[in-house]
């Protein structure tokens, strides 16, 4: 046999990924709004509770805005990448970047979202920041919208379920679109459009307490964000010929927990529940097997003439997504239950976790890729994957994080591999590539970052920013287009 050795595409897209929530800060700067994640709290761990992870509700919404809740809520914080982003893309450029990913917080261009007149200081703002990776030839990869519904939106329209909230949309992407023509090529238009399934105010600015029947509510508001990503894809291709929509699933890949037909099935039924958010984007219609769920949920998507045809019109440009685990599926799930990305999961034996559950599935990543390729055969991009860990800095002050390296090296070997069985691969965005505050639990010291960030759960520390090992072994990555793992 002969051995077969895959290599990189020369042009990938090398780079690592964040979200404006979670690093800029400045959450009342330059004429910003509120948007859904500045409404979200830091819990101690031992005061969380399921219930309280990520859902947010009215009552809690307005003892905010009255002022009488006195909880931190770390998403204003950021790590201050508002002030300090030269510093940050300056390091971003010596590890070697190609691709840095961001998004654009709605509510620093459309304070309310509903508003008429974009926010100067706040698409100034997105210009410096472009005009800072142009410096360095890095590549923006932008998100629209990574849980940043303006809250304005929330009180007027109860978020997507509003269909109201298309429009809004869609004047903002045009905004942008116009404004950035010359600075970015790669967009995105929902982070983890699925979320919205699991928590509607997260993904959609939807407050659950407000809807009679919240799981109708939560398929409109994704229909909504549906025809409104279709829209701002047709107006992506008028105003930027060579521009590229992506639409971005947190892919949860599930495989039977064993080989009893009842549980492959359930796994199939799983994987279809998360692929559908893919199938429309890409296919540009809902799929067959849905109709069945929507019937035994009793759920009754209203759509508009012409909806279809939109969504039918206007597919992606190629497909994102974010892996950072697989999942098994049971029939009769018993047994040990451990933490995920967004969800929970039965324990599989055969797999290592990361300190808060999440268990690590480098194979599983060349399977995933296979899988979409298959399906869409669309050029796919990979926009989120790593290691959150706790990190202890020595006295010297380095960071040993070999714990990430061999997570990330793992991971890219069986995405090399995944090109050799002939995907085609756009590009690698490790998370957080300085450290963020943690989208699930707010803290800070959950950290993905190659440059730690001197900050910690409470709020304290300098801010200042230091390289750990995988910093170092990372800038090799990129300079050898992934030969020297
Ligand atoms: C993804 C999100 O689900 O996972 C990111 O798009 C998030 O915003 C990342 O930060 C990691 O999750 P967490 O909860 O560890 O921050």
């Amino acid at each position: 046999m002969t051995k077969f050795i895959p290599e990189f595409p020369k042009n990938f897209l090398w780079g690592g990924a964040t979200a404006a929530n979670q690093i800029e800060g400045a959450y009342n700067e330059d004429g910003k709004g509120l948007s859904a994640a500045d409404f979200v709290e830091y819990i101690p761990k031992d005061k969380r509770t399921k219930d309280n992870a990520m859902e947010i509700t009215s009552e809690q919404i307005r003892r905010t805005l009255s002022g009488e809740s006195t909880a931190r809520h770390p998403k204003r914080e950021g790590i201050d990448f508002y002030h300090r982003y030269k510093e940050d893309i300056a390091l971003l450029a010596e590890m070697g970047f190609k691709a840095f990913r961001l998004s654009i917080h709605w509510s620093r261009i459309f304070p309310n979202g509903y508003d008429e007149i974009p926010n100067e200081a706040g698409l100034q703002f997105y210009d410096n920041v472009f005009d800072e990776l142009a410096k360095y030839n890095i590549e923006p990869v932008v998100t629209l919208s990574h849980y940043e519904t303006p809250y304005g939106l929330t009180e007027k329209y109860n978020g997507w379920v509003g269909r109201e909230t298309i429009d809004h949309f869609v004047r903002y992407a045009e905004t942008v679109f116009k404004r950035y023509k010359d600075k970015v090529k790669y967009w995105m238009t929902f982070n983890e459009i699925n979320i919205i399934t699991i928590s509607p105010f997260t993904g959609a600015g939807i407050l659950s307490d407000k809807e009679d029947n919240p799981i109708q509510a939560k398929y409109q508001g994704l229909h909504h964000q549906f025809v409104a990503s279709a829209l701002a894809t047709k107006k992506l291709h008028e105003i930027v010929p060579e521009g590229k929509m992506g639409c971005m699933l947190a892919r949860m890949s599930h495989y039977p927990n064993t080989p009893n037909p009842v549980d492959v099935l359930k796994a199939q039924q799983d994987n279809q529940a998360n692929l559908f958010f893919t199938d429309v984007h890409a296919r540009g219609e809902y799929p067959k097997y849905m109709e069945r769920f929507f019937v035994e949920n009793d759920i009754h998507i209203v759509k508009e003439t012409g909806d279809d045809e939109i969504l039918k019109q206007y597919p992606v440009d190629y497909i994102t997504f974010s892996y950072y685990m697989s999942m098994l599926s049971s029939d009769s799930p018993e047994g040990e239950v451990t933490e995920g990305n967004l969800m929970n999961s039965l324990k599989n034996p055969y797999l290592e976790a990361s300190d808060w559950g999440w268990q690590i599935d480098p194979i599983g990543l060349r399977v995933v890729l296979n899988e979409l390729y298959d399906r869409y055969q669309l050029p796919l991009f990979i926009v989120e994957n790593g290691l959150g860990a706790y990190d202890k800095v020595e006295e010297d002050g380095a960071i040993h994080d070999t714990y990430r390296i061999d997570y990330l090296r793992k991971h890219i070997e069986q995405m090399k591999e995944a090109v050799g069985d002939g995907v085609d691969l756009m590009g690698y965005l490790a998370w957080g590539p300085i450290d963020l505050v943690s989208m699930s639990t707010s803290e800070m010291s959950k950290r993905y970052g190659f440059v730690y960030v001197d900050k910690d759960d409470e709020g304290n520390g300098t801010l200042d920013r230091s390289r750990k090992d995988s910093f170092y072994w990372y800038k090799k990555v990129i300079e050898s287009n992934g030969e020297v793992l």
